[in-house]
């Protein structure tokens, strides 16, 4: 049997991660560490916990906290840890760095140092295509140097360096994926497409900002995983992999094609002031995973249209949300923005 911790397993990816992993791996015991912030949220896992009782266990933890970390590491014998967790929402970055710097910097260097310590297998660390910075033109390769420009990308950035170092100095056994724009069940709706379909289910305005002709590249969070997994398989030590849709588009058409889905007209999108330092475009080479035998395969608007349906069919999950936190955060972050809409 292995024994993977899965850090940050109760939020949007790591929860659909370890749903596929514990169906894919049946050798596999899942031990969540979460710290459950606003964004983890155990409903995310419900069906799990019910599904894969003895292969899977729940630890509420800080990754900043070595002792903690260190005794869960322990108690379940881990070989493996997988790390999501993170502060993952670029705006929060920009009103509020600090609980970035702590956890996607200091909590991935404890998780090292559990690594080291304990002789661990495998350290796969979950970073993004936000690290290479802007990129107006041409495809990311895994060799571009980091530049990233934003708090919230900075800290993945710095929580790479580390990873690097490790390797140099200590031989440690990491690997690392940076994936694109993620979507699909489960996401905390307070990014762009999870936001905007909850808002149009309700008539509200969706606060596009700038002139909406930013570029992602929209990878769905099934591609998305299997990816993770494939590096875990498949990976070389000491290496990153881009994990990206190969799906370039900008955001006003995406936006115009969930409303279309949805049946819900354009005049809910409100032209609002920009995102500072807003990246204009991420576009991904993602041949080096190609070639140990990825791909991904998500046509666009099925799995969009798969999304819409599941928020539609699953209102009391994000109702709950938009409920809580989410409500001072949303004044925080739109409030002005939507007074001076265009
Ligand atoms: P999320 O915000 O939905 O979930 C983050 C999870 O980490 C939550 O369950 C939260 O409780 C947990 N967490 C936060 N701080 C913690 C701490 N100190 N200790 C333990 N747990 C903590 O994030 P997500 O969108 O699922 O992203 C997961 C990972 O993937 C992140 O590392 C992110 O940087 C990376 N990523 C995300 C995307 C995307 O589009 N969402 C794309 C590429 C990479
Ligand atoms: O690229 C990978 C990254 O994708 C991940 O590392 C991050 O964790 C994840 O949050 C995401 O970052 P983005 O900043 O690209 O995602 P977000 O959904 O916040 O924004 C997507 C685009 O939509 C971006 O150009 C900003 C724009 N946007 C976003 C929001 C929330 C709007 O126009 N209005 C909004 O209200």
């Amino acid at each position: 049997m292995k024994h993977i911790m899965i850090t940050g397993g109760a939020g949007f990816i790591g929860s659909n991660y370890v749903r596929y992993a514990l169906e894919a791996h049946p050798d596999w015991h899942i031990v969540v560490l979460d710290k459950l912030t606003y964004a983890g949220n155990l409903d995310n896992l419900k069906d799990v916990a019910e599904r894969f009782h003895g292969r899977y266990y729940f630890v509420q933890a800080d990754i900043a906290d070595r002792e903690a970390v260190f005794a869960a590491v322990r108690q379940y014998r881990i070989d493996t840890i997988v790390n999501f967790a993170a502060e993952s929402h670029v705006d929060r970055s920009i009103l509020d760095p600090d609980a970035f710097i702590k956890t996607d910097v200091y909590g991935t260097y404890v998780l090292l140092e559990a690594t080291r310590e304990f002789g661990l297998e495998r350290f796969h660390q979950v970073s993004t295509d936000e690290v290479y910075g802007d990129v107006p033109t041409g495809y990311s390769q895994e060799t571009d140097p980091l530049e990233p420009n934003s708090p919230y990308s900075a800290s993945k950035a710095a929580a790479e360096l580390l990873i690097r170092s490790y390797r140099v100095t200590y031989n440690a056994p990491v690997t690392v994926t940076r994936g694109s724009n993620t979507f699909g069940p489960y996401q905390y709706p307070e990014k762009l497409l999870s936001l905007f379909i909850t808002n149009a289910i309700d008539d509200q305005p969706l606060p596009l900002y700038g002139d909406g002709m930013q570029v992602r590249d929209w990878l769905y969070v099934m591609d998305h995983v299997r990816g993770i997994d494939h590096v875990l398989m498949h990976g070389q030590l000491g290496e990153a992999y881009n994990v990206g849709g190969e799906n370039e588009r900008h955001n006003i058409d995406v936006i115009r094609m969930m409303l279309r889905i949805l049946g819900k007209p354009e005049s809910l999108i409100k032209r609002v002031a920009d995102r500072p330092g807003h990246d204009r475009r991420y576009a991904l080479d993602t041949r080096k995973l190609r070639a140990l035998g990825w791909a991904p395969r998500a046509d666009f608007e099925g799995a969009l249209r798969e999304t819409v349906d599941w928020y539609v069919n699953n209102a009391w999950w994000w109702r709950k949300i938009k409920s809580g936190e989410f409500k001072e955060f949303y004044r925080r972050q739109y409030a002005e923005r939507l007074a001076q809409a265009v």
